[in-house]
C-alpha cells in the first residue's frame, strides 16, 4: 500500500519541544505564566483586550453562556451542522437548543434563518464558522442589537480567519463572544485546549473564575501575590482552566499560524484544481483570501451526491487515505432525536452528502494528487 495520508495531524518542531521541556524543568505546570502569556499573546494576534483560556473549546461554549446568565428557561439558537459539543455546551446550562438550518452553499446558519426563529425566551445565538469559513457577522451583529440577544461564536474551526475586515475573534461589540479549539488536530494544536475572547471584560472576569470551581483566585495567583487571602466560591463554577504545560505546547504553535493557514490555502488551491472535473464531485466555493475575508481552512469539504459518499469514504480508507465526515446532523444522534424538526432539510441532506479530505500543514501538493487521483477513480 502506498504511504498513508493522515486526516489531521498536528506540525510540532524543537520549539514546542524545547519550551515543554522547559516547562517540567520548572515544575510549575498547572495554570501560571504561561497560561496568562498566551491570552496576552492570542489577544494581540485576534485584535481582542480580553482573552480567558480555558481546558476545551466545549468549556469555553459553556462558560460563555453562564457568564452571561444564560441557563434554565433559555433558548439558543444553534445549527443543525455541527458537532455535538456546540449543543452539549448549551444542554449542560440548563437552556433548551432550538436548531436552525444551513444554507447549502456555505454549510452556515445565517442570521435570517436564526432570525425565523427567535422567541420571547431566545437569549443567544451560537453560529458555527464551519470549517473555518467566516460567518455574516455584521448580519448577526445587527439582529443581536435589534433583539437583545448575544451572540456567542462556536470558532472552533477558525482560529486564524478573517471577517469583515477583522480577525475572527476581535472585539468588535460588546454583545459577541467567540469560541476557540486548540484540540489537537485543529489550526493551533494543544494537547486540548480553548479560549473565549470578548468585548466586555465582565464576561472573561466571570470566565476566570468559572474555570476554577467558581473562586476568587487561583493557585498561580495565590503563589504571585503571598500575602494571604481566603479563596472562596463565588458561583457555581466548574474544573475547567488550561494549564502551562499545554499552553507550552501551544505558544509556539501561535507563532507558527501564519505559515500554517499559508499552508492550508495552498494545499486547498491543489484541491480545487486538481479535483475541477472530477465526476459527481461538487466543490464548495471560497472567496479569494483578502483583508476583508479569509477563510480559515480547517476543513476542505465535496459534496458527493446520489448516496455514493460512503462507499468512497471506504475506498479511500482502504487506500490510505484519511477521509472523514463533519459532521451527523445533531437531531441524527439519538440523544438529539427530540430537536428534528421538517425544516432541517439542507442540514439532512449535507450530513448525507459532505465529507472531509486530508488536510494538516504537513502535507504537500503530491498527496493531494494521490488523494484527488483516488477519488475520480472511485466516483469515476
Ligand atoms: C464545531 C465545533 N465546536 C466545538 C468543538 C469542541 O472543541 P473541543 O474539543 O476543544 O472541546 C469542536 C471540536 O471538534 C467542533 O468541531
Amino acid at each position: 500500500m502506498s504511504e498513508p495520508i493522515i486526516f489531521g495531524q498536528p506540525q510540532f518542531g524543537e520549539e514546542e519541544v524545547e519550551l515543554v521541556s522547559r516547562t517540567l524543568r520548572s515544575t510549575w505546570i498547572g495554570q501560571g505564566p504561561l497560561v496568562e502569556e498566551f491570552e496576552r499573546k492570542l489577544g494581540a494576534a485576534v485584535w481582542a483586550d480580553h482573552v480567558a483560556a480555558v481546558g476545551s473549546c466545549t468549556a469555553a461554549l459553556e462558560l460563555s453562556l453562564l457568564a452571561l446568565g444564560i441557563g434554565a428557561g433559555a433558548e439558543v439558537i444553534a445549527p443543525a451542522m455541527t458537532f455535538v459539543a456546540t449543543v452539549n455546551a448549551i444542554e449542560s446550562t440548563g437552556a433548551s437548543t432550538v436548531l436552525a438550518d444551513v444554507d447549502p452553499a456555505t454549510l452556515l446558519m445565517t442570521p435570517d434563518a436564526a432570525r425565523r426563529l427567535i422567541t420571547g425566551r431566545t437569549r443567544a445565538l451560537m453560529p458555527v464558522s464551519f470549517a473555518g469559513r467566516p460567518l455574516d457577522l455584521t448580519g448577526f451583529l445587527e439582529l443581536a442589537d435589534e433583539r437583545d440577544l448575544y451572540i456567542i461564536e462556536d470558532a472552533a474551526h477558525s482560529v486564524g480567519g478573517v471577517a469583515d475586515g477583522q480577525p475572527i475573534g476581535a472585539g468588535r461589540h460588546p454583545r459577541l463572544v467567540t469560541c476557540f479549539s486548540f484540540y489537537p488536530n485543529k489550526n493551533l494544536a494543544s494537547a486540548e485546549g480553548g479560549a473565549v475572547t470578548a468585548t466586555d471584560p465582565a464576561v472573561t472576569d466571570r470566565i476566570r473564575s468559572l474555570r476554577l470551581h467558581g473562586l476568587n483566585a487561583d493557585a498561580w495567583g495565590r503563589y504571585r501575590d503571598r500575602a494571604y487571602k481566603p479563596t472562596l466560591a463565588t458561583a457555581l463554577g466548574r474544573k475547567a482552566n488550561w494549564t502551562d504545560l499545554q499552553a507550552a505546547v501551544a505558544l509556539p504553535q501561535l507563532a507558527k499560524l501564519e505559515g500554517f493557514l499559508a499552508a492550508r490555502e495552498h494545499l486547498a488551491e491543489c484541491y480545487d484544481r486538481h479535483l475541477a472535473g472530477v465526476p459527481k464531485l461538487e466543490l464548495f466555493d471560497r472567496p479569494p483570501p483578502s483583508v476583508r475575508q479569509r477563510h480559515a481552512l480547517h476543513l476542505y469539504q465535496v459534496r458527493v451526491a446520489g448516496g455514493e459518499r460512503d462507499a468512497l469514504i471506504a475506498k479511500l480508507r482502504a487506500d490510505g487515505i484519511g477521509a472523514a465526515v463533519h459532521y451527523p446532523a445533531i437531531h441524527h444522534h439519538p440523544f438529539y432525536e427530540h430537536l428534528a424538526r421538517d425544516d432541517l432539510g439542507e442540514s439532512d441532506r449535507a450530513a448525507l452528502e459532505v465529507l472531509s479530505l486530508p488536510m494538516h500543514p504537513g502535507m504537500v501538493e503530491r498527496h493531494i494528487v494521490r488523494v484527488a487521483e483516488a477519488i475520480a477513480q472511485s466516483l469515476g
